[in-house]
């Protein structure tokens, strides 16, 4: 079969991160589809501006209501956010048979119970992975992962721009509006970012969740929303001394009389692992009756992130269309007949950090001796401390911690240490990952 025709309708941030991410990974994009995907057309606002993607090949056009009817175009993706215009193009695709894909939270809040039943009738699926935190597939963890759960309650940071903001406000850095700025700068902010520091985005997404959670029509007017904007320095300061961390919080909750919808600014105990999401961070609590709770972490904004998700929902309608019927996601994600022949690397090929503990005399030189082990197995020391009171003839214990390394190179520092006459019994290791990569 020959390729899928993808539109776009807006190239900003989220579009070029889109282009970008199905040219960056074209081939392991199409071994999951089933098939190559195309961007063929795109509308932009202005022709003669510089992209951050590359356009050779995509017919540009001011008009996003051709995108929407292209012949060329299966697949419509809207980015270009507001209610407006994008309303528009997204009911002439679904009447043109296109299916869609969608970041536009506000879109889908406000308007996507018609969206919806449009869709239905027109036999196209509208798709919104990157309408909800970013880069976190949220929406298909809720719809699919634990559909066999009652969900009792979610709890979300879910705007990245108004995260960033307090995590600058709780390390003391810059000022609202300097921070503000920078979220702005790294394609963060909304178009508007008042949606951004008032709670209107996080309530968008938060209709959005409490929907797919709860099987209720989306009610974005019902949401009690709070924004981060009136938050005073001070109470920040209070209440980290007081041993809580105040994020700005989705919450949507099971209750026996109904269900609450609230986004506002929350003090949360520091020990708990949401409160130390930070930066552009999102991470989406939800309880269920049966798995209890899961935490789902991520970027929340930001071009490659968010395309991420956009292009996870072209992959799903795309193997709708292209695929056995019976087996739409195929069972080790990617085609059969697809699967890569990679080998899987011997541990001794494995690369990372180590933390060794070596039981030595204490005598003069020792210690230059172990590093000189280490030197000669090509091997970086990071750190290195001597336990012990230090007397003469004293067993110690020497911990060192390596910088990355492969594990066979480890072995043999830890084989000619072991045979050094200062060394005491055998040599603990153990490994360390930084998982800051
Ligand atoms: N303005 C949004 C945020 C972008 O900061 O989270 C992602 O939806």
């Amino acid at each position: 079969m020959g390729p899928v025709g993808v539109g776009i309708a807006g190239l900003g941030v989220v579009g070029s991160g889109t282009v970008n991410v199905l040219t960056r990974n074209a081939d392991e994009i199409t071994r999951r589809a089933g098939r190559d995907i195309r961007v063929v057309t795109a509308a932009v606002r202005d022709l003669e501006r510089e992209r951050d993607c590359d356009v050779s090949g995509i017919e540009l056009t001011t008009d996003p209501m051709k995108v929407a009817t292209s012949p060329d175009v299966e697949v419509v993706v809207e980015l270009m956010g507001g209610e407006g215009v994008a309303l528009e193009v997204v009911m002439a695709a679904i009447a043109a048979g296109k299916h869609v894909v969608t970041a536009n939270k506000a879109l889908i809040a406000s308007h996507g119970n018609e969206i919806f039943k449009a869709a239905q009738d027109a036999g196209v699926t509208v798709a919104f992975e990157p309408a909800v935190a970013g880069g976190i597939p949220i929406i298909k963890a809720i719809r699919e992962g634990l559909a066999g759960n009652r969900v009792e309650w979610l709890a979300g940071i879910i705007n990245g721009t108004s995260n960033f903001i307090l995590t600058a406000m709780a390390d003391g850095e810059g000022t609202f509006d300097d921070v503000l700025a920078e979220a702005q700068r790294l394609g963060y902010a909304e178009a508007d970012p008042t949606f951004d520091v008032e709670g209107v985005d996080a309530a968008h997404k938060l209709t959005i969740l409490a929907s797919i959670a709860f099987g209720i029509p989306l009610q974005f007017d019902k949401v009690y929303i709070e924004g981060i904007s009136k938050l005073a320095g001070v109470d920040v300061d209070y209440a980290s001394e007081l041993g809580f961390t105040i994020k700005h919080l989705g919450i949507a909750a099971r209750r026996d009389n109904g269900i609450e919808l609230r986004v506002h600014p929350t003090l949360i105990p520091k020990r708990r692992l949401i409160a130390n999401v930070d930066g552009v961070m999102n991470a989406v609590l939800v309880c269920g009756d049966a798995v209890g709770q899961t935490l789902h972490y991520g970027a929340g904004a930001g071009a490659d992130a968010t395309a991420s998700a956009v292009v996870a929902d072209i992959v799903d309608v795309v193997r709708a269309l292209t695929t056995d019927p019976d087996n739409r996601v195929p069972h080790l994600a990617f085609q059969p007949g697809k699967l890569a022949d990679l080998p899987i690397l011997d541990v001794n090929e494995s690369r990372t950090a180590y933390y060794i503990r070596i039981a030595a005399v204490n005598r003069p030189g020792v210690l230059a001796e172990v590093t000189r082990v280490f030197g000669d197995s090509n091997i970086s020391i990071e750190t290195i401390l001597q336990k012990g009171s230090g007397k003469s003839e004293e067993v110690l214990p020497i911990i060192l911690l390596t910088q990355r390394t492969i594990e066979k190179n480890i072995d043999q520092a830890i084989e000619k240490l072991e045979s050094l006459d200062d060394i005491v019994g055998s040599v603990v290791r153990l490994r360390v990952e930084h998982l800051s990569e």
